[in-house]
């Protein structure tokens, strides 16, 4: 049943069970973890008209003897609460959102493809307060929820090299909200990247706004040598991924040397080795090609490199329970 799902669109199917915490009179309620289904919105709720939302994507693997494991469970909690803090609002506690991911995953474990499938996890916190005069203030009341989706692998095609067009005018978002998963960064990102796939055929854009390559619209960005990995190193424009600290980890213990340092356009133009992207959704993917100044240039041989493939599959060994997990990242979950 689960391998059907992950043939379908990644995201475009859910599993039966959600879970649900209320946020009122300043505190979060018990977790319910109870059937999928529509909520019930005033349609003058906070979210709706001042963007009082945001959310987290985190993995469950199924390993190799059959338990299932989420991937750096604390980390994206960590990140959660701190989203959910830049809208202004009380956060729940990480254990409250560890308790609530769990709950939900357990409740949906039949539903955890085997590899190279996962459960991707879709916590996210909408401000309910009904009120359309309270765009100075931020919601009283919220919901924080977790729903699921059986996926298999999010760019259409599969592992193959990505062509990336390099954005020099436009920014991602703003340094307010660079490290948050807001909503509005999102749909933010999508004109340039529409743009980009209608006159340049790109699959992504890779924002380098006054000449700082930072990130993708929903991936962070390595470039790979036989020895070397460099990505920009932390700030508030861009999102501190968690499977860029992961790769940054592993390619640590595989002996390369890690830069974590600012990247120009030059860098780029002059880079003639691998790149890739990472992320919970696109794991470690290869980029074949960058457009930069509508000038399209090929890395190595344009084709997924060796290292990229090496690192990759340290990784997803990890995930499926085929490596040891050194840095203790996965938490198993039992029925
Ligand atoms: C904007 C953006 N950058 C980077 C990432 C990668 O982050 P992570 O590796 O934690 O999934 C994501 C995906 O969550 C993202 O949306």
């Amino acid at each position: 049943m689960a391998n059907s799902k992950t043939s379908q669109p990644f995201g475009s199917v859910f599993s039966e069970s959600m879970g649900v915490v209320e946020y009122s009179d300043n505190s979060y309620g018990e977790a319910s973890i109870g059937p999928l289904k529509n909520f019930q919105m005033h349609p003058s709720s906070h979210a709706l008209h001042y963007g009082s939302t945001c959310f987290e994507g985190l993995k469950a693997h199924r390993l190799s003897k059959g338990d299932v494991a989420i991937f750096r469970l604390a980390d994206h909690a960590r990140r959660f609460v701190h989203s959910i803090s830049n809208l202004q609002v009380t956060p729940p506690s990480e254990a409250q959102i560890i308790e609530l991911i769990t709950e939900t995953v357990r409740a949906n474990l039949d539903d955890v493809p085997s590899p190279p499938g996962s459960l991707y996890i879709r916590p996210f916190y909408i401000g309910t307060t009904e009120n359309i005069g309270s765009a100075a203030a931020p919601p009283t009341e919220a919901k924080l929820s977790v729903i699921c989706s059986p996926v298999g692998d999010y760019f259409e095609g599969g592992v193959r090299p990505l062509t990336l067009l390099v954005e020099q005018q436009l920014a991602r978002t703003t340094s307010q909200f660079g490290r948050i998963k807001s909503g509005a960064n999102y749909v933010m990102a999508l004109g340039p990247t529409l743009k980009a796939k209608a006159e340049h055929g790109a699959d992504q854009v890779l924002f380098a706004t006054g000449d700082q390559v930072t990130e993708t619209g929903a991936a962070n960005f390595f470039l790979a040598s036989d020895h070397e990995l460099i990505t920009k190193d932390l700030d508030d424009s861009f999102l501190h991924g968690v499977t860029r600290d992961s790769i940054i980890q592993l390619g640590k213990d595989l002996g390369y040397a890690v830069s974590e340092r600012s990247i120009s356009v030059d860098d780029l133009s002059a880079w003639n080795s691998e790149a890739f992207l990472t992320g919970t959704a696109a794991v470690v993917a290869p980029v074949g090609s960058l457009i930069i100044s509508e000038a399209k240039q090929d890395l190595g041989d344009g084709q997924p490199g060796s290292n990229t493939l090496k690192l990759r599959k340290a990784l997803t060994d990890i995930h499926a329970g085929l490596a040891e997990d050194t840095h203790n990242w996965l938490t198993v979950v039992s029925a």
